[in-house]
């Protein structure tokens, strides 16, 4: 079965072509950054209205480069929630309509579903039941994974996303936007032991995280020298906030390991992009003799092969979506 894969939820126009859930045939990724840069972050309606002019071109690409007319694909899978809703409509009323016009079938995915499953894309595929970690700049979770369309939520965050944190921290640096890859990038030649930055552990069992208080500290800190003006020992700053986050990631996903007696752990969404965080959870995991799966950095940013991928399962589970079918902000998983 060929699959034609649009995902749309935020700020990058994603298309990708696959073979069942076996082969990625292409996957072009648009992104938006010289749109929303420099304003700081995402300008929701620049958003969809920068989605209508790629949503064509991007699909074009991704049927091109796998070398698949439009003909061939039998079945159409699109991001339906969560995300920006004006994002997502773009995309997923492109979908329902070239599936309506080729009398084909079209499944809307839930874009944490394609998170949960995205090291099924590389080639050491991971063995069910496992725990995921789910780290982007919307959303911090865990979750069980029973199989290709069972998920079960373990934990989330209370307050900011990880990636929200970097995203905020960068902002009050002047680092820019996206922040997440500028500061851990900036974190490489600083000492991440030089400031003492807190780590929210909430009550014992509790697989939730909350990163606002972090991110208060680092406010307070700057704002401190700042007034002071001494200069900012920036590199020391993005370092010693990279490890207060990635210590707590990883420390809560052992926990839930633990407590959900799996032997398996994978990661998804952009901040699983971060090589410090992929680094110590490779190494917690080697010690405790847990398998650990993380897929390539452009399958962990937002992309349309994981909404293939998830898709396609879907389907096989019977879901397809009506053409009067609505996207959602939130997701269900969540
Ligand atoms: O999954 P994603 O592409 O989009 C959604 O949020 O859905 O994730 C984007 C987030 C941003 O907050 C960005 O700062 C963060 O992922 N990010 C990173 C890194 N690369 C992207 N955070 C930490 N380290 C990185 N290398």
């Amino acid at each position: 079965m060929l699959i034609l894969a649009i995902e749309s939820s935020c700020d990058d126009t994603c298309a990708a072509v696959l073979e069942d859930d076996k082969k990625v045939l292409s996957n072009i990724v648009s992104s938006q950054f010289d749109v929303h840069s420099k304003y700081g972050g995402i300008v929701p309606e620049l958003a969809s209205r920068k989605h209508i002019e790629s949503i064509w071109p991007v699909v074009a690409a991704a049927l091109k480069n796998a070398e698949t007319p439009l003909d061939q694909i039998d079945l159409i899978t699109a991001t339906q929630g969560p995300g920006l809703v004006g994002s997502l409509l773009v995309g997923f009323t492109f979908a329902k309509g070239l599936a309506l016009s080729k009398k084909i079938p079209c499944v809307g995915v839930d874009h944490m579903a394609g998170h949960l499953l995205s090291p099924f894309l590389e080639q050491n595929k991971p063995e069910f039941p496992y725990i995921a970690l789910v780290v982007s700049g919307g959303n911090s979770s865990l979750f069980k994974v029973l199989d290709h369309v069972n998920f079960e939520h373990l934990g989330r965050t209370r307050d900011d996303a990880a990636g929200e944190a970097f995203d905020k921290v960068a902002k009050l640096l002047n680092l820019g936007y996206p922040g997440g890859p500028i500061i851990s990038e900036t974190a490489n030649s600083g000492d991440g032991k030089a400031i003492n930055f807190p780590r929210a552990w909430l009550s014992k069992d509790s697989l939730d995280f909350s990163f606002s208080g972090l991110k208060t500290s680092v406010v307070n800190h700057v704002n401190k020298l700042r007034q002071q003006k001494i200069p900012l020992p920036l590199a020391d700053i993005c370092s010693s906030f990279q490890e207060a986050v990635v210590e707590v990631l990883v420390e809560k996903s052992l926990k839930a390991i633990s407590m959900h007696n799996c032997s398996t752990l994978i990661m998804g969404g952009g901040v699983a992009s971060n090589q410090r965080l992929r680094d110590r959870m490779q190494k917690r995991c080697f010690t405790e003799n847990i398998k650990f799966h993380v897929p390539a950095p452009i399958y962990c940013t937002d992309n349309a092969a994981m909404t293939g991928l998830a898709g396609y399962h879907q389907y096989q589970s019977g879901k397809t979506v009506a053409p009067d079918t609505d996207v959602y902000p939130r997701s269900p998983l969540n």
